[in-house]
């Protein structure tokens, strides 16, 4: 199965002389345990296929699936749920919390999604430990280098499958491998 399919996607942003064509008829099928990198010019629509996989954003046509499931079939509801699941986005500027900790903003979609806050902030430490940030895990975004933070956002986009295969029933068939990361920048 396809962990993400686009199915002639286009997007349009802005309406008449003000109109922007930022994607036009993609198609695009990764499957599972396929690491894609996309590449181009500067203002050739690569934050905005991102956002539109990632249900962050509409497509103005075309069809998104992840995970087999069609997103413009989805509510709201389903989308963030979605997005806490099987999405992990690492943002360009990192988009950390400042006032929560290392281990606070790694933990925090796990409590988002109901887990105890003792359990999630176990599985936060394990994350950053993978990591090599076990003995930052109790400082503040401003107290850490650029790299310790992009490795605590890291963290965070990865810490849904350690949730998902310790607490979800994994449907039968082959098991997913690790969650698709992906960078928007
Ligand atoms: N909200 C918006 N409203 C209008 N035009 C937009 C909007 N967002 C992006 N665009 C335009 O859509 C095109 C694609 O933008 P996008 O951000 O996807 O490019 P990119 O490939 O990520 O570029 P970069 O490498 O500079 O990050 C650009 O021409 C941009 O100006
Ligand atoms: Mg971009």
């Amino acid at each position: 199965m396809s962990v993400l399919e686009l199915r002639s996607v286009s997007k349009v942003y802005g309406e008449g002389p003000a109109e922007v064509q930022a994607l036009r008829d993609v198609d695009l099928s990764v499957d599972v345990g396929v690491l894609v990198a996309v590449m181009g010019p500067s203002g050739s629509g690569k934050s905005t296929l991102l956002t539109i996989a990632g249900s962050l954003e509409e497509p103005s046509s075309g069809q998104v699936l992840v995970e087999g499931a069609m997103l413009s079939a989805m509510s709201r509801n389903d989308k963030a749920r979605l997005r806490r699941h099987s999405v992990g986005y690492v943002f360009q500027d990192f988009n950390l919390l400042p006032g929560l900790t290392a281990a606070e903003n790694v933990s925090l979609p796990l409590e988002l999604d109901g887990l105890g806050s003792r359990k999630a902030r176990s599985v936060g430490l394990k994350a950053l430990d993978e990591l090599g940030l076990g003995d930052r895990a109790s400082r503040f975004p401003d107290q850490l280098s650029g790299g310790e933070r992009q490795r605590v956002a890291i963290a965070r986009a990865v810490v849904g499958d350690r949730r998902s295969s310790e607490h979800r029933a994994r449907p039968a068939g082959p098991r997913r491998s690790r969650r698709s990361w992906r960078s928007a920048g």
